[in-house]
């Protein structure tokens, strides 16, 4: 990251936010001499004492960055931000900040749906940036892909040329997958790397649509095949508090009462209608109270099993909790060829190859995009 970091002139100014012992200033020193003007942002006071004994010559400011406006602008910010989702303690890593989640919101352009601290740091760093600066960061790779860093990734494409090196679960002990993100700002398209140096893919334009693995063989399939979304209208299961609080639902079974079905009962190509795994038992013919499509025989698609696509039939109409449900916009779709063609090697390669680990789920976008061949599947042959 240091090595991205080249700077472009004798003494640059040089930002590292949530340093903590300030580690990427150090290596940058370490890199290209002391005479550079260094400043680092921590909000924690006990964490600066030991970077303002290691670079006692750079300023360090205590306080929150998202919500630090200086007067000047800086030609390199690199640095690790700290990721999480801002929320309560008992679903959120990040509770300690909860209070000015709406203050971030406000002076934030790009935030979207539950968002990710990260996200609001890329965007108030690039802000921060010098018309010709650069942006160095190490973030998770879920970016690339999730729909509610769209804004992000179009904001980003209009400030300048974005290369992404993915790294994979680069960080022991962390289950997440990381890139690092260089952001030159002024220029123009993208690049993202395999790795440190293989070129996975060169756009000379990128206006911020999702970055994957694209090979010419995924692109051609696209080409060829209808998206899955435009022959289905792709649903999300009713929420768990939503069906607890259903009337008809119980937590023992009971006469007529089948249970709630979840990610654990759906497997390739069939369902087990018969082990409770969520806790819940519902009247059977009160399923379609929750969502009126679970009263139709449909496909139901994994949500909760990684980059994998699993299908299978649900012809009994049971209730559910979780996964895609996935509702014919036109008579005459051939469901169980849908259902076969999904579960297919071909189509678990497909997305393997375009989203790796990128994020932990199949997103209904990713669902959206799958290209269903015209022959078999669709109503159009
Ligand atoms: C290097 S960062 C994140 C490292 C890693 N990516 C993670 O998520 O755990 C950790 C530092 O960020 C600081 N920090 C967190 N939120 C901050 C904020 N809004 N402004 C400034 N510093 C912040 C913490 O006090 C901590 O010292």
């Amino acid at each position: 990251m240091v090595g991205l970091a080249r700077p472009p002139r004798l003494r640059c100014r040089v930002l590292e936010p949530a340093c903590a012992n300030a580690p990427f200033l150090q290596a940058f020193t370490e890199a290209y001499g002391n005479h550079h003007k260094l400043v680092g942002v921590e909000i924690d006071p006990q964490r600066l004492s030991d970077a303002r004994k290691c670079l006692p010559r750079a300023t360090f400011i205590e306080g929150d960055f998202l919500l630090w406006q200086p007067e000047t602008r800086f030609d390199i910010i690199l640095g690790n931000p700290p990721y999480g989702i801002i929320g309560d303690a008992s679903h959120y890593p990040i509770h300690a900040l909860r209070a000015r989640k709406s203050l971030y919101r406000q002076n934030s352009r790009t935030w979207r749906g539950k968002f990710n601290i990260y996200g609001a740091f890329i965007e108030h760093a690039t802000r921060l940036l010098a018309p010709d600066g650069v942006l160095v960061f190490v973030v998770p790779a879920s970016w690339l892909a999730l729909d509610d860093f769209k804004l992000l990734r179009a904001y980003l494409a209009a400030q300048g040329r974005l290369s992404v090196y993915y790294l994979g679960k680069a960080f022991p002990k962390r289950n997440v997958s990381v890139v690092v993100l260089r952001l030159q700002k002024g220029a123009q398209g993208l690049a993202l790397y395999d790795g440190t140096d293989h070129l996975a893919l060169e756009r000379a334009a990128y206006a911020g649509e999702m970055i994957r693995f694209e090979t010419d063989e995924l692109l051609q399939m696209e080409r060829q095949g209808v998206p899955l979304g435009e022959l289905f209208d792709i649903r999300f299961a009713a929420r768990s508090p939503e069906v607890r609080r259903h009337p008809a639902v119980r937590r023992e079974p009971a006469d007529g009462y089948v249970p709630v079905l979840t990610g654990r009962n759906l497997h390739a190509g069939w369902i087990d209608y018969d082990t409770c795994y969520s806790g819940l038992w519902m009247a059977h013919e009160r399923a379609a109270e929750l969502r009126a499509f679970y009263g139709t025989p449909h496909l139901v698609v994994a949500h909760t099993k990684g980059a994998r696509v699993v299908c299978a039939y649900d012809a009994r109409c049971y209730p559910w909790r979780e996964e895609f449900h996935l509702i014919p916009r036109a008579e005459g779709v051939n469901a169980e060829a849908v259902m076969a063609y999904l579960n297919s090697p071909l189509v678990q390669r497909y997305v393997q190859t375009l989203y790796r680990d990128l994020t932990p789920h199949l997103t209904r976008a990713m669902l959206a995009r799958v290209p269903l061949p015209l022959s078999g599947c669709s109503p159009r042959t």
